[in-house]
């Protein structure tokens, strides 16, 4: 038997429901903000991905579904969807155009990672990119988007805060954080070996313990800010305060993509095992002109819909339209006729089989219908048909041309 890949998942029924339940809801916070919707190709040029994720992080270094196509191109399917739409931005001239530029998307991303609970290699964000505005006001309005999908979903969080500097204090506290890693580079792990010469600010996350004890005493970046980043760091807390979102400053949170500045921030929760991020996200001025657009200010996040979908809480969902049975085998046309009737201001679903009262009362009820109408011998001579409201749990015949 052929089954899925390792790490890729089907999402149906009860699952679908939650997915799409999610989408929804946070379509419509996204709409309510002011972002439009954005959809960017699956597949991109690697170089995409090298140029702005970055060549040192792991998403680009071990983890990317790469493969040359039949025309000789070196292309990968997307591991996170903020490139593409930084492509497609500088693209469709929208760097010229100037002005703010709010979109939001969602689709399956592709990682090559150790699939584990909450660890998939094809997974599903949502996320929202906002261009052209640099006030902390719009980094603020990030988080307090995310805070209000989780509020409305259900899901209880903690959020972590972080400022990563710019190009005025990254330099200076990179070299200090490099003659720090020096002095206690014989006892670090393999991987910040090599972090501190491609991105070095990458060691403060590694997951191994005795690195992470060493680190404690690393210069912090929160202490060597230059004066534009910390009044624009303090000011996002102050807009926070008052917007009654709490939050804890981590001073290691660095992201595992090279393109952030400024401010940086994760919402985790404490109910879905290790893999607990469920929302990150950060502003990343330099990308677009990275990636050969005009300077334009940038910040945006992006959710894991699958960790989320643990969490959700779903609301009972209320019984809907109809379901019409018959119960001898001559009414089965009269009953998709008019189930075909039903349908086009209602959901209305049939069974093609006969079947007595009872097997139609459970059928209904598995698709969740408000009325079950069932069709036998007698109903056909009378022109009627039997009507159970199964809510009201009340039940009457009535005549077709009334039905
Ligand atoms: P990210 O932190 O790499 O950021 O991913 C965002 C979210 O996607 C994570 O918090 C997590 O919930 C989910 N996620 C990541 N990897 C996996 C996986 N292997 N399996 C399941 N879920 C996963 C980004 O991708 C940035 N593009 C976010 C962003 C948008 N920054 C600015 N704009």
């Amino acid at each position: 038997m052929v089954k899925s890949l390792r790490g890729m998942n089907d999402i149906l029924s009860e699952d679908y429901e939650r997915f799409t339940y999610f989408i929804d809801l946070a379509t419509d916070v996204a709409q309510k903000y002011g972002f439009h919707f954005i959809e960017t190709p699956l597949l991109e040029e690697t170089a995409l991905f090298k140029r702005s994720v970055g060549e040192s992080s792991d998403i680009v270094g071990k983890e990317m579904y790469q493969f040359i196509d039949k025309g000789e191109n070196d292309v990968c399917l997307r591991p996170e969807g903020t490139a593409g739409v930084v492509r497609a931005f500088i693209q469709k001239k929208l760097d010229k155009a100037g002005g703010t530029h709010r979109f939001f998307y969602h689709g399956s991303m592709f990682r090559y990672e150790r699939p584990q609970k909450g660890r998939l290699r094809q997974f599903h964000q949502f996320g929202v990119e906002s261009f052209g505005q640099e006030s902390v006001y719009e980094d603020a309005t990030m988080i307090m988007m995310v805070a209000d999908i989780l509020k409305r979903c259900g899901i209880g969080y903690r959020l972590q805060l972080n400022s990563l500097g710019d190009a005025n204090c990254m330099p200076q506290y990179r070299d200090s954080l490099v003659s720090f890693i020096e002095s206690v580079e014989e006892e670090i792990c393999e991987d910040c070996k090599r972090r501190k010469g491609t991105n070095p600010i990458r060691v403060l996350d590694c997951k191994n313990a005795h690195c992470q004890s060493l680190y404690e005493n690393a210069p912090k970046l929160i202490n060597s800010l230059c004066e534009g980043c910390e009044s624009d760091f303090s000011k996002l807390k102050d807009i926070l305060d008052a917007n009654s979102i709490a939050y804890e400053i981590d001073t290691n949170l660095v992201r595992g993509l090279d393109y952030y500045s400024k401010t940086a921030f994760e919402f985790v929760s404490d109910n879905i095992g290790s893999q607990s991020a469920i929302a990150g996200g950060g502003r990343y001025d330099r990308l677009v002109e990275f990636l050969d657009g005009r300077p334009t200010p940038a910040v945006g996040f992006a959710m894991g819909i699958e960790r989320l979908m643990e969490l959700i809480v779903m609301p009972k969902k209320a019984r809907e339209g109809y379901y019409i049975g018959a119960m001898d085998a001559e009414a089965v046309d009269l009953v998709v006729n008019l189930t075909q009737t039903k349908r086009v201001t209602n959901k209305a679903t049939c069974d093609y089989k006969p079947r007595n009262l009872k097997n139609h009362l459970k059928a209904a009820d598995k698709v969740n219908a408000k009325y079950c109408c069932v069709i036998g011998e007698n109903e056909r001579k009378d022109a009627t048909i039997w009507v159970k409201d199964l809510e009201a749990k009340s039940e009457k015949v009535i005549s077709l041309k009334d039905f």
